[in-house]
């Protein structure tokens, strides 16, 4: 075996330390050890890295020789035949088809669904009652998923989606994730019972919604996906399209709805900034289109900014087929490489004074690929990138144009552990009135 990174000792404890204080500890190892070092964590070897050049060469290197990293954890929620599970070629032929749905400039037709979807939960929420954000924001990306991918127009099957969602979400335990050997029925009353029941009954909906979308097509992703093909002329299963619809939506839901969270939080407790944007907005004039808010400059640094400082994830993993060197070290196969996107966007030579929010810096330097990656890279880099970039900036728009917000909490959140993302500890307490003024 070749010689391996230096590392912090004890798996038990750098696991929990990785998951539960990564701002404390990542850096620490970073300066004590070097770039890259290693942490042996529960489910294997891990070679950390925040050095855009080992970056650079981990999301440049052939996807073949990658895995994903413990795909047991995802499994149950989004199926098998799920892009987030492929590996090699079929990986690539299954993102073929997944892509051109997500293009940038497809984004124009779901405008208006993220603004009303946006108003209407805004509204709901102006009762002068202390409501966490991450509440509105949840409803907000969840809705937004369920008209947007799945083309559901009726309120009614919105509101069955939702709830069907909320209860497979409920029922996922860490007990049969991590413990495979617990995933067994116990006369329909045990968790794992509850959460086949609980699939099931999304898989239905899901399957209900694909022929009907099949009868009467519209401009959803769904509608997309049916009519798609892949090289040989064939279409995409039901089975699979059933498993990428749940893909989109736990890969879309959650990693929204926490970067919004932190967007209300940031752009109102950071003076001069929520001034700044405002200012911006009006100077479009009333009832600007999605469009031209979405170009808005100032709002999309803000919205970098925000996932700079705390990235939904704070690594992307990817487990070795074949031996890789990586800052002349050598990892096994079976070990795993992590470009960190926390030590990257913390880095005080790309970033100065990391711990600011400061919208300016994307204004005043290009970052490249490996040094801003807050939706990862290379063949695995996040398919709704420009989607989620599109929603964050017309729901962060829409709120600041049409509703006044007080912050609660008069100290900044922490950033805690949220199964594998990074949420706002709390969930930002907010006060929602109507705004008066243009
Ligand atoms: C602020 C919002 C979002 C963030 C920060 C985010 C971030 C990420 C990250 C870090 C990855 C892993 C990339 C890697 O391993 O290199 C990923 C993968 C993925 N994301 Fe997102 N994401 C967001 C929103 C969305 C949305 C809205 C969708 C679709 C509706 C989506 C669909 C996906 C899919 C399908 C993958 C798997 C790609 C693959 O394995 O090939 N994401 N995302």
């Amino acid at each position: 075996m070749g010689k391996l990174p230096p590392g912090p000792r004890g798996r038990l404890l750098t696991t929990y330390r990785c998951l539960a204080k990564p701002f404390e500890f990542m850096p620490k190892w970073l300066a004590q050890y070097g770039d890259p070092f290693l942490v042996s964590a529960v489910n294997g070897k891990v070679a950390v890295t925040g050095d855009p050049k080992l970056i650079r060469q981990i999301f440049s290197a052939n996807p073949n020789n990658f895995d994903p990293f413990a795909p047991e954890a995802t499994a149950p929620l989004v199926g098998p035949k799920s892009v987030f599970l492929l590996t090699g070629d079929e990986h690539k032929r299954e993102r073929k088809l997944l892509m051109p749905p997500f293009h940038g400039e497809r984004m124009r037709a779901y405008g208006d669904i993220i603004v009303n979807t946006t108003k209407s939960h805004l509204q709901q929420a102006c009762d002068g009652k202390p409501i966490k954000a991450i509440d509105i924001t949840q409803a907000i990306s969840l809705e937004v998923i369920i008209r947007a991918v799945f083309g559901v127009q009726d309120d009614v099957l919105a509101d069955s989606f939702a709830e069907a969602v909320r209860r497979l979400t409920g029922s996922v335990s860490p007990l049969f994730i991590f413990a495979p050997f617990m995933q067994r029925r116990f006369f329909g009353i045990g968790p794992y019972d509850r959460y086949l029941a609980a699939y099931d009954h999304l898989d239905k909906l899901l399957q209900q919604q694909i022929e009907r979308t099949r009868e009467n097509p519209g401009e959803d992703i769904l509608s997309l996906l049916l009519s798609a093909r892949y090289e040989d002329d064939t279409p995409m299963p039901d089975s699979s399209i059933r498993d990428e619809l749940r893909t989109l939506l736990f890969a879309g839901h959650e990693s929204t709805a926490l970067t919004l969270a932190w967007l209300v939080d940031l752009t109102h407790r950071t003076p001069g900034v929520l001034d700044k944007l405002r200012h911006e907005i009006a100077e479009l004039g009333e009832a600007p289109a999605p469009d031209q808010l979405a170009r808005l400059t100032y709002l999309e640094a803000a919205c970098k900014e925000a996932m700079r400082m705390y990235p939904i994830t704070t690594e992307v993993l990817r487990s070795l087929r074949e031996p890789m060197e990586l800052g002349g070290y050598t990892m096994p196969a079976g070990t795993a490489v992590s470009p960190s996107i926390l030590l990257a966007h913390y880095s005080e030579d790309l970033y100065p004074e990391p711990t600011r929010f400061r919208p300016e810096r994307f204004l005043e330097r290009r970052y490249s690929a490996f040094e801003f990656l807050p939706f990862g890279g290379g063949m695995r880099r996040c398919i709704g990138a420009a989607f989620a970039m599109y929603e964050l900036k017309l729901v962060t728009a829409t709120i600041l144009a049409n509703f006044d917000i007080e912050l609660c909490d008069a100290n900044p959140p922490k950033a805690i552990r949220r199964s594998v993302t990074l949420a706002p500890k709390g969930g930002v307490p907010i006060r929602v009135k109507q705004r008066k003024t243009g």
